[in-house]
C-alpha cells in the first residue's frame, strides 16, 4: 500500500515534506520519492530505493529554499519490482509535470499500448507511469483538466498528486478508488493518503470522495466533480494524535488489518476478473504444463499452510488432479516429491521463508513449473520460481497474518479455477465461481460490523481460560487450524485443533467444564456429522463456542455466532475474520499486546 503526499504554497520546506512522507512509510515502503517546483520554476525530482531518510541527500543544495509546491511517494510495489526506476514520482516525455499515484490502474496496458503508438517513451514497468503521459496529452495550459481528463481515462483504483513546472505553487489531486485526504493550514495547501502527516499542521480535514479533482495553492482549496461542476465537501475534526492516526484511529495494527480485509480483497481481485472472466496472466507462460501437469505441489508454512489446505480440497474438486500439501519444514526433507508432470505452488506472504525457499531450491529443478503466492513484489521467492501471483493486499504490520490470509485464499481460489479450466472445467461453471468471488469484499465488509461485537462478548466469557480445543471438518478443518494458531500466537491460551471425526480418537480425554471447545461448523455437508460431535463434547460437560452460519439451526443454549451463509468451498474466508476477531479481544481482555506477541517474528528467515 503506497502513499502520497502532496504541499502546495511558498511555505512549503522540503524537509517537512520529507518528515511528513516518513509517517506514511508504515503503510509498507520499498522506495520513496519526491518532485518539486523550485524558485526558478524548474521541476526537480529525486527518487531512491529505500526509504525516506535516503533522499534529503540526493536532493541538491539549498533545495529547501524557495519551493512553491512539492509532491512526495513512498512505494510498496505492486506492478514492477521496486527500484528506482519503478519509484515515483513518474515524468511526463517532456520532463514537464510529475505524478505520484497510489492504486491499481487496471487498464495500463490498453493504455501504455496506446501511448507507445503515439511515441510516449517509458522508463518504468509500474502501472502509473501512463497517468503522467495521460495528463501530458491532454494538457494545452490547465492542468486542473488534464488532470480531470486524463482521470477519465483510468479504471481501477487511484489517488493522485501532480505538479507542473508552468503552474509554481499550486499540486493538482484527483481520487476513485484510493483514499484521499486533503486541508489548509493556513498557508499552504496539504494532500496526503491518510491524516497521520496532515495533522501536525491542521485538525480540519476534507476527505475527498470518488471522482473528486481538487486543486491546492497557499490561498485556498478547490474541488471540482468529475463532471467539473464545483462543489463544498464537509470539513471534518480530526480528535487522534499522531501515533493513533497513523493506526487509522484503531487501537492496534492488528484491529486495523482485519478491517482493511474487504479493501484488500478488492485489490486482489483488481484486474483479474473481467467479463465474469478470471484472467491471470501471470500464468501463461506455464499454460501448457499446467494443462499437463498430474500433480501439484503445494508447500507453505504457518497460516499461508491453512491457505493452502483449502486450495488442496477445491482444487481436487474442480480440476480433477491430485494435489498434496506439507508444511515446508518437512517437504523439503522428503525424497522423490517431484517429478518431471508436477507443478510447485509455492505460498508466502513475505516471500521470505527459509524453509519454503529451501523446498524451492532442492526441488524446483525436478518439477515443471512453479508458482510463488506471495504478497511482497521483489522478495527472494519472486526469484525461485517461474512465475508469481501477488496479493496486493498492501503490508501486514501485525505479526499475525489476517488480511493477507484472506487474500491468499481469494487469489488461490482463482488460481484453482485457472487450472481448472485448462483441464476442462466448463466455462459457465468458472463465470460462475468468478461471479461469486466478485461478491466476497462485500459479504466480508458487512459481516465484520456484527463479528467485531459478537466475538468480543465471546471473548469475555472465555478470556480467562487455559485451553481451547477447535474442531471442523471438510473445508472448515483448515479454519479450525487457522483459529487456534491465531489464539495461541496473540492470547497465548493453549489452543489446538482437530478434525471433529479424530475426537473420539484420544483428544476428547481432555474434555471437562474447563475445557472449551470451538466448533467450526457451517450448514455444509458435515453439518450433521458436526452436530454429533458437538453432543458429545457437551456430554463431557465441555462448554462449547459455535461458529457457523445465518442457514444453521443448531441448538440455541450454545455460544453461537453467526456468519453470512455461503457456499461450503467459500465458508473459509467468511470464517477468517470471525476467528481473528476472536483471537483479537481474547488476547486484548489478557492485557497483551496483539502487534507483538513474544517469540514471534513477522518473516521467518531462519530454519
Ligand atoms: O510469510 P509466510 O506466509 O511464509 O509466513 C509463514 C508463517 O510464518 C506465518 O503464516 C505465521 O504462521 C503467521 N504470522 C501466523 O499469523
Amino acid at each position: 500500500m503506497c502513499g502520497i503526499i502532496g504541499f502546495a504554497g511558498k511555505s512549503t520546506r522540503l524537509s517537512t515534506l520529507l518528515d511528513s512522507l516518513r509517517k506514511l512509510e508504515y503503510r509498507g515502503s520499498d522506495s520513496a520519492g519526491v518532485a518539486y517546483i523550485n524558485s526558478s520554476n524548474q521541476l526537480i525530482s529525486a527518487k531512491t530505493v529505500g526509504t525516506t531518510e535516503k533522499l534529503m541527500d540526493l536532493l541538491p543544495d539549498k533545495a529547501d529554499a524557495g519551493v512553491t509546491a512539492a509532491i512526495g511517494h513512498s512505494r510498496w510495489a505492486t506492478h514492477g519490482e521496486p527500484s528506482k526506476k519503478n519509484a515515483h514520482p513518474h515524468l511526463d516525455c517532456s520532463r514537464n509535470l510529475a505524478v505520484v499515484h497510489n492504486g491499481i490502474i487496471e487498464n495500463f496496458e490498453d493504455l501504455r499500448d496506446r501511448l507507445l503508438k503515439r511515441s510516449h517513451v517509458f522508463l518504468s514497468s509500474t502501472d502509473s507511469e501512463v497517468i503522467a503521459h495521460l495528463i501530458e496529452e491532454s494538457y494545452n495550459g490547465d492542468l486542473i483538466d488534464a488532470v480531470k481528463r486524463a482521470s477519465g481515462e483510468l479504471e481501477g483504483a487511484y489517488a493522485i498528486a501532480a505538479v507542473h513546472k508552468d503552474h509554481p505553487g499550486v499540486v493538482v489531486v484527483a481520487r476513485k478508488g484510493s483514499p484521499l485526504v486533503i486541508a489548509h493550514d493556513g498557508s499552504r495547501g496539504l494532500a496526503s493518503s491518510d491524516v497521520t502527516p496532515i495533522i501536525s499542521y491542521t485538525r480540519e480535514v476534507i476527505y475527498l470522495e470518488d471522482g473528486d479533482i481538487a486543486c491546492l495553492n497557499a490561498e485556498g482549496i478547490s474541488i471540482l466533480t468529475t463532471s467539473g461542476e464545483p462543489v463544498d465537501r464537509p470539513v471534518s475534526h480530526i480528535d487522534w494524535d499522531e501515533q493513533a492516526a497513523e493506526k487509522s484511529g484503531y487501537d492496534h495494527f492488528m484491529l486495523k488489518e482485519i478491517f482493511e480485509q474487504p479493501q484488500a480483497l478488492r485489490n486482489t481481485i483488481a484486474g483479474r476478473i473481467r467479463d465474469s472472466k478470471i484472467v491471470l496472466a501471470e500464468l501463461s507462460s506455464i499454460e501448457q504444463h499446467i494443462q499437463k501437469a498430474e500433480s501439484v505441489k503445494i508447500v507453505a508454512c504457518g497460516t499461508s499452510y491453512h491457505a493452502g489446505l483449502v486450495f488442496k480440497r477445491f482444487l481436487e474438486e474442480n480440476a480433477g488432479v491430485s494435489a498434496e500439501i506439507d508444511v515446508a519444514s518437512e517437504f523439503r526433507y522428503r525424497k522423490n516429491v517431484c517429478d518431471a508432470n508436477s507443478v510447485i505452488v509455492a505460498i508466502s506472504q513475505s516471500g521470505e521463508t527459509a524453509d519454503t525457499l529451501e523446498f524451492l531450491r532442492k526441488n524446483r529443478k525436478n518439477c515443471s513449473a512453479s508458482i510463488a503466492v506471495t504478497n511482497t513484489v521483489g522478495s527472494t521467492i519472486t526469484r525461485e520460481v517461474d512465475t508469481s501471483l501477488f496479493l496486493n493486499a498492501g503490508p501486514e504490520i501485525g505479526v499475525a497474518a489476517t488480511k493477507t490470509y484472506t487474500a491468499q485464499l481469494l487469489l488461490l481460489y482463482m488460481l484453482a479455477i485457472r487450472i481448472a479450466q485448462t483441464r476442462g472445467l466448463s466455462e459457465e461453471k468458472a463465470k460462475d465461481h468468478a461471479r461469486t468471488l466478485s461478491g466476497i469484499p462485500a459479504i466480508v465488509e458487512k459481516a465484520l460490523v456484527s463479528a467485531d461485537r459478537e466475538t468480543r462478548i465471546i471473548a469475555e466469557l472465555f478470556r480467562n481460560t487455559r485451553d481451547f480445543l477447535f474442531i471442523g471438518r471438510g473445508y472448515s478443518y483448515p479454519t479450525a487450524l487457522e483459529g487456534a494458531l491465531k489464539l495461541k500466537e496473540i492470547s497465548y491460551v493453549n489452543a489446538s485443533a482437530v478434525q471433529a471425526g479424530e475426537l473420539k480418537h484420544g483428544h476428547i480425554a481432555l474434555l471437562d467444564e474447563s475445557f472449551p471447545v470451538f466448533a467450526v461448523a457451517p450448514s455444509d455437508f458435515t453439518k450433521v456429522k458436526m452436530a454429533s460431535n458437538i453432543m458429545e463434547v457437551k456430554s463431557r460437560c465441555a462448554p462449547v463456542v459455535l461458529l457457523t452460519d445465518d442457514n444453521a439451526s443448531f441448538e440455541d443454549q450454545l455460544s453461537v455466532i453467526k456468519a453470512p451463509f455461503v457456499s461450503e468451498w467459500l465458508y473459509p474466508i467468511i470464517a477468517a475474520p470471525y476467528l481473528q476477531l476472536f483471537a483479537y479481544h481474547m488476547a486484548v481482555l489478557r492485557e497483551l499486546d496483539p502487534d507483538r506477541p513474544r517469540n514471534l517474528a513477522k518473516s521467518v528467515t531462519v530454519e
